[in-house]
């Protein structure tokens, strides 16, 4: 059959926004696990689904180890950056940690796709993706497609929205 696609896929985000959730429910069913614990470092998965081959690089969004994530900047093809929409007082500290991303020498020179998930859509105080798509003003976003979609990390809801439109992105 055709081969599919091999992408290099580096996920950010603040602790607690979904990260490792959403990954777990990109895996194929027998390879997804029962609990989610937050991540300590980064991990790296890879795994097949019906759009991508992935190498998914899962990093924590904890404060002392987000200075990992700017490692992987070099060799990712697509970023995921996931945010917990309910999450209100902690918006601007992910605006912030956006725009360092986005300054980053490796950022800044390459077309890079980034797909924003407003995560947590299933909770009644969540944001939705148009408001929160403006308080992160991705709209000044420059030289970088970007596309943002509502999830449910925990219901796969949205997931694949994504997904789709960050495998044509990198093709
Ligand atoms: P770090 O590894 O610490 O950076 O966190 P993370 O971004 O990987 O978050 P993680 O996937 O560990 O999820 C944090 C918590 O949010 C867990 O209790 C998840 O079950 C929960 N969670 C993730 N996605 C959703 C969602 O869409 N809705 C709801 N209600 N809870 C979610
Ligand atoms: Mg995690």
């Amino acid at each position: 059959g055709i081969k599919k696609k091999e992408a290099n896929v580096l996920f950010v985000g603040l602790d607690n926004s979904g990260k490792t959730t959403i990954i777990n429910k990109l895996k194929p069913e027998d390879a997804q696990q029962h609990d989610v614990v937050p991540t300590v470092g980064f991990t790296v998965e890879k795994f097949k689904n019906k759009s991508l081959s992935f190498t998914a690089f899962d990093m924590s969004g904890q404060g002392r180890y987000r200075n990992l994530w700017e490692h992987y900047f070099k060799e990712c093809h697509g970023i995921v950056f996931v945010i917990d929409s309910t999450d209100k007082l902690r918006f601007a500290v992910a605006k912030e940690e956006l725009s360092m991303l986005l300054d980053h020498n490796e950022i800044k020179r390459k077309r890079i796709p980034i797909l924003f998930f407003a995560n947590k859509m299933d909770l009644r105080d969540s944001v939705s993706s148009v408001k929160l798509s403006s308080m992160l003003k991705l709209e000044d976003i420059e030289n970088k497609p970007w596309h943002i979609c509502s999830s449910n990390g925990l219901t796969g809801e949205g997931l694949s929205e994504g997904t789709e439109w960050l495998s044509r992105e990198m093709e």
